[in-house]
């Protein structure tokens, strides 16, 4: 539905060719779902003041995609080459770039009664993604970092936006403050649970199903859920660290470390405790649903698809 709005320019073709191939290789669509489903929990049927905002929302979150992939070497996405692959990194950069204002374009749409507020949510928002990507890059060549740090990291990088998108919904629908603030709540915890899932599924999916290469957070050094979990675990901190530091070039090394790290996250049993962490994230974001005078079933039942993903 969403895609319908989306209007790229024509030309020149080698800026927006890879925000339609981007577009067209087409995610899951999660963050303008979520926009949808808190504006229908209100009764109204969308109309473009309503869809233009929301396909804002998953244009914003390819715009970052771009980007992030430049920043992770990241060859696979989706099950195809990243942009930076197919192209080059200078077009990355430039048709992230475009494809943010592209966004801009879309957000302004939003009704004049609540515009401005709708405004200052998604520009709040694209700042503190900001944040956390630079929070995780900082995080690769810090040798500790806390499980407070983590979730602060994870929050700025992921949850907000699905925060924001919740939120935007009702705001679109005219809902109360407390409903808005409610909605806020539940996507971030949602966007948390989110997070720790993409993150177990980096070491723990099926590529075929996933769409990017297992084990890139490992070989990329990130300090992921897993890898914060495992640091508070273990008895033997060198020898993680160690393992966790090798430098590997060619593909046998590299499959080698993954294994290896693997297999400390399984003896340490954090694989199992992240699918955990999962579900009590995705717990707290249905609490935040309790107070809402709304059938909130349509955020129920998504929070439990997106619980058991596996992309
Ligand atoms: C990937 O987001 C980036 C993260 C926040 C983990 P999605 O998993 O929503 O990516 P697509 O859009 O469905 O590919
Ligand atoms: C992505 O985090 C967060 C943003 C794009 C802002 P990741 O780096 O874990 O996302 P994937 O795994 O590449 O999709
Ligand atoms: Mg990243
Ligand atoms: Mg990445
Ligand atoms: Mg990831």
């Amino acid at each position: 539905m969403i895609d319908k709005v989306i209007n790229f320019p024509a030309e020149p073709a080698g800026l927006y060719d890879p925000l339609r191939y981007m577009m067209d290789i087409s995610g899951k669509r999660i963050r303008p779902t979520l926009c949808l489903l808190a504006h229908g929990l209100y009764g109204a049927a969308p109309g473009p003041d309503v869809l233009k905002p929301a396909a804002a929302l998953e244009v914003f979150h390819n715009f970052t995609l771009i980007h992030d992939d430049i920043m992770d070497r990241s060859p696979l996405r989706r099950g195809v080459p990243t942009v930076w692959k197919k192209w080059n990194e200078d077009t990355a950069i430039l048709s992230g770039d475009v494809m943010l204002i592209e966004a801009y374009k879309l957000i302004v749409n939003a009704p004049s009664h609540c515009r401005r507020a709708v405004l200052d949510l998604f520009s709040t928002t694209a700042g503190q993604v900001c944040e956390g990507q630079q929070y995780d890059m900082e995080f690769e060549g810090k040798e500790s970092v806390g499980m407070e740090e983590y979730n602060n990291m994870i929050g700025l990088k992921t949850a907000v936006l699905l925060a924001c998108s919740a939120k935007m919904g009702g705001l679109l629908a005219g809902a109360a403050d407390s409903d808005c603030e409610a909605l806020y709540r539940y996507g971030y915890y949602l966007g948390m649970a989110f997070q720790v899932a993409d993150d177990y599924l980096d070491a723990y999916g099926d590529e075929k199903v996933f769409g990017k290469p297992i084990g890139g957070d490992i070989i990329n050094g990130k300090k992921s859920w897993l890898t914060i979990r495992a640091l508070e675990k273990t008895t033997d901190r060198a020898a993680f660290l160690s393992a966790f530091g090798k430098e590997c070039s060619t593909q046998e090394q590299k499959q080698a470390k993954i294994a290896r790290i693997k297999s400390m996250y399984d003896a340490l049993g954090v694989d199992t405790e992240a699918r955990a962490e999962v579900v009590r994230y995705s717990d707290l974001a249905l609490e935040a649903l309790k107070d809402l005078q709304v059938d909130v079933s349509p955020l129920r039942d998504f929070a439990d698809r997106l619980v058991g993903r596996a992309k």
